[in-house]
C-alpha cells in the first residue's frame, strides 16, 4: 500500500473541527470518491474531530489518500493524548454518552467507514483510524 497527499490538521477548536471537514472534502473528492461517499467520510471526520476536542483535550487529524492495487481511498487518523475511554464497546454502543451529547457520533462514524480501529489507554490517549475506500 503506498501514501500520497498527507495532512496534519490540529485540532484546538471548533475552527480546527471545520477546517478538517473541508480538507477532507477536498482530498476525498481529488481521491475519486463520489459525492456520496465524500459526505460520508465528511460526516465521519466531523464526528471524530468533535470527539477529539471535547473529550481528548485537543489532538490531530491526519488525512491521507491510501492506494492499493487499483483500490484508491482515504484513511484518517484522530490521535489525542486525553482521558482514553475505559470501555470502548460501551463508548460505541448508540445512546451513550459522558458529556451530554446524543451518543450517536461514534458508532455512526463506524458505519460511515468501510474500515474502523479504535485503540485507547486510559490516562494516555486515543486513536481512531478510518477509511473509506472508492
Ligand atoms: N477521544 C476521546 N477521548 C475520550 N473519550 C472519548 C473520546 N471519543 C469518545 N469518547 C467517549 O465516548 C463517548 C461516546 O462518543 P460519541 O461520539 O458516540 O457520543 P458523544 O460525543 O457523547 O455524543 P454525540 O457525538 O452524539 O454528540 C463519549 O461521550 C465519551 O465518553
Ligand atoms: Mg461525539
Amino acid at each position: 500500500m503506498s501514501t500520497t497527499a498527507t495532512d496534519l490538521v490540529p485540532i484546538r477548536s471548533g475552527d480546527d473541527v471545520v477546517r478538517v471537514r473541508q480538507e477532507v472534502r477536498a482530498i476525498a473528492a481529488r481521491a475519486g470518491l463520489s459525492l456520496v461517499d465524500q459526505t460520508k467520510i465528511v460526516t465521519a471526520a466531523s464526528e471524530l474531530a468533535r470527539n477529539t476536542l471535547d473529550y481528548g483535550g485537543g489532538g490531530t487529524a491526519r488525512i491521507e489518500v491510501v492506494m492499493e492495487g487499483a483500490r484508491r481511498g482515504v484513511r484518517l487518523t484522530f490521535e489525542d493524548q486525553g482521558p482514553g475511554i475505559p470501555d470502548i464497546e460501551r463508548a460505541l454502543s448508540d445512546g451513550f454518552t459522558s458529556g451530554g451529547g446524543l451518543g450517536l457520533g461514534l458508532g455512526g462514524a463506524r458505519r460511515l467507514s468501510n474500515e474502523f480501529h479504535i485503540h485507547s489507554v486510559v490516562g494516555s490517549g486515543t486513536r481512531v483510524v478510518i477509511a473509506r475506500w472508492r
